[in-house]
C-alpha cells in the first residue's frame, strides 16, 4: 500500500510499504478515506521530535473498516469509522479514568511515570514516533488500529468525511482547552494560536457559552480566519502586545482563560534561538509566559501547544496570581462522541478551516506548505 513515509527532518515521501495485518484479536484494519495533518507532524517534520527509523506518520484520520480481529465485536467490514488519536487499551487505570492518553498498556517499551523527555512517555499515539508505541500511522491507504473496540466512532452517512475528520483529534483537543478550564458561560477566553487546534478552540469556547473570545497570531492569514470563522477579536502579538490588549478587554484583571494552542514551535527571534542554543532548549516556551502573564489571578491556564521537554519557570508568579493549569494530550475518547452530536445537530461546523485538499501522493507538498505557511495555509486534508 502507499503510505507517507518519514526519513528525516524536512525529508517525507509517499511510498510503497506491507500492508498493514491484523496481529491482536482486539485489532481493525481500516482503509483509510480521508486523513490530515496536524501541527504535531510538523514537530517531527521540523526535526523537534527525534524518530531514527522510516515511519508512516499520520494521527487524523478515518475510513472504512476493512477486517476486525476476533474480539472486536463493535465493528464490522463496511462500518465507516473516525478514530481518536491516542492509541488506548481501554482497560487499564488510566483508561478508566478518562484518561487515554496516558493508557498504561499502549506503549510498553517507553512507557513511565516520570515522564522525562527521553525514555518514559505517556500512551502510544498513531504515526507519532518510536517513543509513542512506533505505530505506523494513517497518512495511508490502510492503517492498523488496536484496541479497535474502544477507539473507533461509527459515523452517519448522512455527515461527509470532511464534516466529520477533525473528531479524531483537533475539535476534541481545542475542546479539552476550555473543558479543562471549566468554562460554562461568560467568561473571557484567550487563545493564543490561530492555527487548526487554535480555531478549533476558539469555536469551542463559544459552545461553552463565552462571552469574549480573543485569538492571538502572528500569520495575518490565520488571524482573518480567526476573525471570520471564529467570530474572534484578533491580535497580531508581532504588531500589538498581546497581553495589554488582554488585560484592557477584562477591567485590567487578565482573561478568565489563557489557552497555549502554539507550543514549543512558537515564532522565536534570533535572540531566543541563540538563547536556546545557551540553554540547551528546544523551541520557546514564551507563549506560554504569555499566557501566565495574560490570565486573570485564580484563572486558567491550559496548555495544547506540545513541549516536549523541561524549561525555566516563572512559578513565583504563578502561585502568587494563584493560576490553575491543565495541559496533555486531549482526552480524544472521552469527548468524541458528544461532539459528533454537536456536528450531526448542526450546532458547530469543524470542516470550514480546510485551506487544501490534496491526493496522498502530494502529501509531501501538503507538509512543505503547511510548515511553511505558504498559500494561506491552514489544514490539509488528504484521500489516498
Ligand atoms: N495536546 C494535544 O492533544 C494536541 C493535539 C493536537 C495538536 N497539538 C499541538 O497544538 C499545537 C498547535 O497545533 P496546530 O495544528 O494548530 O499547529 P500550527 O503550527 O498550525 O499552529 C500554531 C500557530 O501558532 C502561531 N504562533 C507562532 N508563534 C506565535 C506567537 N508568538 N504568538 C501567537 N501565535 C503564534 C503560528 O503562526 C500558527 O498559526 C502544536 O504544538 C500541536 O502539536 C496538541
Ligand atoms: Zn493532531
Ligand atoms: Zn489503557
Amino acid at each position: 500500500m502507499k503510505a507517507l513515509v518519514f526519513h528525516k527532518p524536512g525529508d517525507v515521501r509517499v511510498e510503497t510499504i506491507d500492508d498493514p495485518k491484523i496481529e491482536d484479536k482486539r485489532d481493525a484494519i481500516i482503509r483509510v478515506t480521508a486523513t490530515a495533518i496536524c501541527g504535531s507532524d510538523l514537530h517531527i517534520y521540523n526535526g523537534f521530535l527525534p524518530q531514527a527509523r522510516p515511519m508512516a506518520l499520520g494521527h487524523e484520520f478515518m475510513g472504512i473498516v476493512e477486517e476486525t480481529g476476533s474480539e472486536v465485536g463493535n465493528l464490522k467490514k463496511g462500518d465507516r469509522v473516525v478514530v481518536p488519536f491516542p492509541i488506548a487499551c481501554g482497560t487499564c487505570f488510566f483508561c478508566h479514568h478518562d484518561l487515554p492518553g496516558h493508557c498504561e498498556n499502549s506503549n510498553p517499551e517507553f512507557y513511565g511515570p516520570e515522564g522525562n523527555v527521553t525514555n518514559q512517555k505517556g500512551g502510544a499515539l498513531f504515526g507519532y514516533t518510536d517513543l509513542y508505541g512506533g505505530y505506523n500511522g494513517g497518512q495511508a491507504e490502510f492503517v492498523r488500529v488496536p484496541y479497535a473496540d474502544y477507539g473507533p466512532r461509527k459515523v452517519p452517512d448522512t455527515l461527509s468525511d470532511e464534516q466529520v475528520l477533525f473528531l479524531t483529534d483537533i475539535f476534541p483537543t481545542g475542546y479539552s482547552g476550555v473543558d479543562w478550564a471549566g468554562v460554562k458561560g461568560g467568561e473571557v477566553v484567550a487563545v493564543f494560536g490561530c492555527g487548526p487546534v487554535g480555531l478549533m478552540c476558539m469555536k469551542s469556547a463559544w459552545l461553552r457559552g463565552a462571552k469574549r473570545v480573543i485569538g492571538i497570531d502572528v500569520e495575518p492569514y490565520r488571524l482573518e480566519m480567526a476573525r471570520k470563522l471564529c467570530n474572534a477579536e484578533v491580535v497580531n502579538a508581532s504588531e500589538t502586545d498581546p497581553i495589554e490588549f488582554i488585560r484592557a478587554a477584562s477591567e485590567g484583571r487578565g482573561a478568565d482563560v489563557c489557552v497555549d494552542c502554539v507550543g514549543m514551535e512558537a515564532h522565536r527571534s534570533i535572540l531566543d534561538k541563540a538563547l536556546n542554543i545557551v540553554k540547551g532548549q528546544v523551541g520557546s516556551v514564551s507563549v506560554l509566559d504569555n499566557c501566565i502573564s495574560a490570565v486573570r489571578r485564580g484563572g486558567w491556564v491550559t496548555i495544547l501547544g506540545v513541549y516536549p521537554m523541561n524549561y525555566d519557570f516563572p512559578v513565583g508568579k504563578m502561585f502568587d496570581k494563584g493560576i490553575f493549569i491543565g495541559q496533555g494530550q486531549a482526552p480524544a475518547h472521552a469527548h468524541i462522541d458528544k461532539l459528533l452530536a454537536h456536528i450531526e445537530k448542526g450546532e458547530f461546523k469543524a470542516d470550514d478551516i480546510i485551506t487544501h485538499r490534496l491526493k496522498l501522493d502530494d502529501a509531501p507538498h501538503g507538509y512543505e506548505i503547511f510548515s511553511k505557511k505558504q498559500d494561506n495555509c491552514v489544514k490539509v486534508v488528504l484521500t489516498p
